[in-house]
């Protein structure tokens, strides 16, 4: 016998013996098995003590010392095996104090959607009912989407590069710099991809993330979402906005919304409103709206004279924090977990 086979011999023995002590229900059972394993005669143990002197000589220290550790080992779980039967204990598999079978499992943690996903999916849905279907459209827009087809010229102060976030490319022969990036800072540039692409009648809706260095505070965040809306048709008229921005705030914020429009300016529409709803006793803005401007149209080869619209921008964080009653934008994007359990 080498030493491998007489080491093999003792792990065997002790896994053997463990599991019969600590299956033994009652002394006479636990006692049977000591005689069975630990028995000076006719034990296991001695057994395959027996099998030492068959272990080559230079390996004999080393079978030495785990015989010992092996027996001691057996005579452990003896003890213990002892002690539970006389505190009472079953077999252990039966009867361990320690497991309480009426305690709840550990759940899994599911994770689940975002609170501004899941505003965006409910917005998405909200417009789709009233016929507005979703338009998408790059993060990183060029000048000519994200300002010159909106009419917003080269020296508006919109295009001031520290109000944007430039990212320094324009193309080779590029001279008037329509081509050079930036991160979008609205997403009335999809109005723009879309109407280039589609004859009219348009009418579509788009969500998504839109950049501007402003300082984080609690109602500021230099990443943020909006909603654009744009419908191109024949004959639009500013009662057909007020009436579609009045339906989607009472399916999204409740029936008791009342809307409001301020006179306001941006260089798209003409005229322009600031669109405030009110709510729990508040007006609130929640972003701009207007008649699409016929610069805008031209811009994108349809003909102000046969076609006209409308388009909308709101914010999609304020609309969830007043739903919600969040008050500090930035809990949207500290990623703590307590916060984004609530939704
Ligand atoms: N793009 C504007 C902003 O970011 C919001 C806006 C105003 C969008 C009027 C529109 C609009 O489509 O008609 O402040």
């Amino acid at each position: 016998m080498d030493l491998t086979q007489f080491l093999q011999q003792l792990d065997e023995l002790t896994a053997s013996a463990v599991g019969t002590f600590k299956a033994a229900l009652d002394q006479d059972a636990l006692e049977a098995a000591r005689i069975d394993f630990l028995g000076a005669k006719k034990g296991q143990l001695k057994a395959v003590q027996k099998h030492f002197g068959a272990v080559a000589k230079e390996d004999r220290p080393v079978a030495g010392q785990r015989f010992n550790e092996t027996k001691q080992a057996i005579e452990a779980a003896l003890e213990n095996a002892q002690q539970r039967l006389q505190s009472g204990g079953g077999a252990e598999a039966q009867g361990d104090p320690q497991f309480d079978p009426t305690l709840p499992g550990q759940p899994f943690q599911l994770g689940h959607l975002h609170p501004i996903t899941q505003t965006i999916e409910e917005l998405k849905d909200i417009m789709g009912r009233l016929g507005f279907s979703v338009a998408d459209g790059p993060e990183i827009e060029d000048v000519w989407h994200n300002f010159e087809a909106l009419n917003i010229p080269a020296a508006h102060p919109a295009r001031d590069p520290l109000d944007n976030f430039y990212l320094g490319v324009a193309a080779a022969g590029d001279a008037d710099r329509r081509n050079e990036l930036l991160l979008r800072s609205q997403t009335s540039t999809v109005q723009i991809r879309v109407m280039e692409n589609c004859e009219p009648p348009v009418r579509i809706i788009s969500l998504g993330r839109v950049y501007r260095p402003d300082t984080a505070d609690a109602t500021h965040y230099p990443m943020f979402h909006q909603m654009e809306g744009l419908l191109v048709d024949y004959q639009v008229t500013m009662a057909d906005l007020q009436s579609v921005l009045r339906l989607f705030a009472t399916s999204y914020l409740g029936e008791d919304v009342h809307i409001r429009f301020r006179p306001s300016f941006f260089p798209f529409t003409e005229p322009s409103v600031e669109v405030d709803y009110h709510w729990n006793d508040q007006w609130v803005e929640f972003g701009g709206a207007g008649m699409v401007d016929p610069n805008v149209l031209k811009a994108v080869g349809y003909d102000p004279a046969k076609v006209n619209g409308f388009a909308f921008g709101l914010g999609v964080e304020r609309l969830c924090m007043r739903r919600h009653g969040i008050t500090d934008i930035r809990e949207f994007y500290k990623n703590d977990i307590r916060f984004l359990h609530q939704f």
